[in-house]
């Protein structure tokens, strides 16, 4: 099959790279000119975990390519994939869709033969429809279906996820469709991974339900965590103990800072206005997003306590600034309202990320020192709050750290460290929803 990947950031590029590792020939299209370049240099734009020797070998054995020019590889494909960004749009949390209308009609003028038009990225119910309508509006003879394919991959996971996805929703009633969709996927189909062919809107729905879904479970499990502090509780303890029950699933029960990056805060608030449109309001999902949000204001209070109260004039040591290990996006970090915070609280930031500094540089300036090292951004600080849980923050050497540290504090908003073990290596140890 020869498919079209419009779009090449997180989705697109992992995507693109593993239909060209199943076999298709992709040609990845992005009007990012910079972005390209680079991917024909051989250079990969973000980080992901075993994307550079996906793309490297597929782009060798010729089944993958680049380019900023979309007519040709549309004309030429069975599948085109919309796979651009929806953000919040400015003002009133509804997905914006302008990049996904403006590339329905370049897709549109560049049709050749029957072609499934699919969208990946993650739309609202009806998007589909007005996708159908801007390609016939334009092309009234084009010989199109248009499919809904969510994808549901995670950044950090994102290539064994979509290669080993717990299912495939393709939202299609069209046999043509039907047939190229089961074709592309067919490694996956083979190895047992379901094919769930639903309705277009039924598609989009479920994976704005998925995401809200998975943002409640995390919501939960924090708010039980602060329960769990104030009647001593073990919060890791409830999250294993409920998890076991194979109704509830043991996944999405870590508590932590409060959920963010660039999909859970965008797609709930999107459902959430889809949902008030309709009148069919999901107060569920409504309070998920406002706890959330307090909770990472929450977060700073926290460390304001465990250094008394205040943290004017303190230094804060930050480790992690992505909005999770394993990835370096910054989109919507839990790491830049706290951040934000401890400066509006009259604290300095020292800060470290083993991926994301780049990035942070344009979220974070002027309100950080970025350090070269763990153990560097300890210097001088008179706590150090742990907030995204990369590997390298797992086995850190206490006493270099104690060493280097102004006052033996440490806020660790991930349970990565066990409160007897920082006791003894003498630190004040504070955690999420576990006894001091
Ligand atoms: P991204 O911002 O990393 O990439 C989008 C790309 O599309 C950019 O490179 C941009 O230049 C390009 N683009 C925009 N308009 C274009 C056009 N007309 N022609 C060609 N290229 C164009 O976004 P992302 O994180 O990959 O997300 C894409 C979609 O997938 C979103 O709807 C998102 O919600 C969804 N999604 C993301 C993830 C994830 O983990 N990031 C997972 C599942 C679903
Ligand atoms: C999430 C979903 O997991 C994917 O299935 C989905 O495809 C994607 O959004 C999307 O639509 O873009 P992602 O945002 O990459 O993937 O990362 P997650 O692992 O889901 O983490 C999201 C946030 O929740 C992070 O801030 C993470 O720290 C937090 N989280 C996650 C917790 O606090 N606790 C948990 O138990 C799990």
């Amino acid at each position: 099959m020869r498919v079209a990947m419009i779009g090449t950031g997180y989705v697109g590029l992992v995507s693109g790279a593993c239909f060209a590792d199943f076999g298709h020939t992709v040609t990845c299209v992005d009007r990012d000119a910079r972005k390209i370049e680079a991917l024909q240099r051989g250079e990969i734009p973000i980080y992901e975990p075993g994307l550079d020797r996906l793309v490297e070998t597929n782009v060798r054995e010729g089944r993958l390519d680049f380019t900023t020019e979309l007519p040709g590889p549309v004309a030429a494909a069975d599948a085109v994939f919309i796979a651009v960004g929806t953000p919040s749009r400015r003002g009133d949390g509804h997905a914006d869709l302008s990049y996904v209308h403006a590339c329905a009609r370049e897709i549109a003028a560049a049709l050749a033969g029957f072609t499934v038009v699919v969208t990946k990225s993650t739309v609202p119910v009806g998007t589909g429809d007005e996708v159908e309508r801007i390609i016939r509006e334009t092309r009234p003879d084009a010989d199109v279906a248009v499919v809904s394919n969510p994808e549901f991959l995670r950044e950090g996971a994102a290539i064994r996820d979509f290669k080993h996805p717990d299912r495939i929703v393709i939202g299609t009633t069209d046999e043509r469709a039907r047939a190229v969709m089961t074709e592309l996927y067919r490694p996956l189909y083979l190895n047992q991974a379901p094919l769930l062919f639903t309705a277009r809107g039924t598609a989009e729905l479920i994976k704005y339900a998925a995401n809200a879904f998975l943002a409640t479970k995390i919501t939960f499990i924090n708010e039980l965590a602060d329960l769990c502090e104030k009647v001593g509780g073990d919060v890791q303890e409830v999250a294993r103990g409920i998890g076991l029950d194979n109704r509830i699933g043991s996944k999405f029960l870590h508590a932590g800072p409060g959920y963010g990056g660039s999909c859970f805060p965008k797609d709930t608030l999107a459902l959430i206005k889809t949902a008030q449109d309709h009148e069919a309001p999901l107060r569920i999902v409504e309070t998920v997003v406002a706890v959330n949000d307090q909770r990472k204001r929450a977060m700073a209070r926290k460390v304001a306590a465990a250094l008394g109260g205040s943290v004017r004039d303190k230094t804060i040591a930050v480790l992690g600034l992505t909005f999770k290990p394993n990835t370096d996006d910054m989109r919507d970090a839990p790491s830049i309202p706290l951040i934000t915070a401890f400066g509006d609280m009259g604290a300095r930031v020292r800060a470290y990320d083993p991926a994301g500094m780049e990035q942070a540089k344009r979220d974070l300036d002027g309100l950080v020192t970025f350090c070269g090292n763990a153990y560097e951004c300890a210097e001088g600080a008179d706590a150090l709050v742990i907030v995204t849980e990369w590997e390298q923050f797992r086995a850190l050497d206490l006493d270099r750290l104690k060493q280097a540290m102004r006052q033996p504090v440490v806020v660790d908003l991930r349970n990565v460290y066990r409160p007897d073990e920082m006791a003894r290596a003498g630190f004040t140890y504070a955690s999420i929803g576990r006894p001091a």
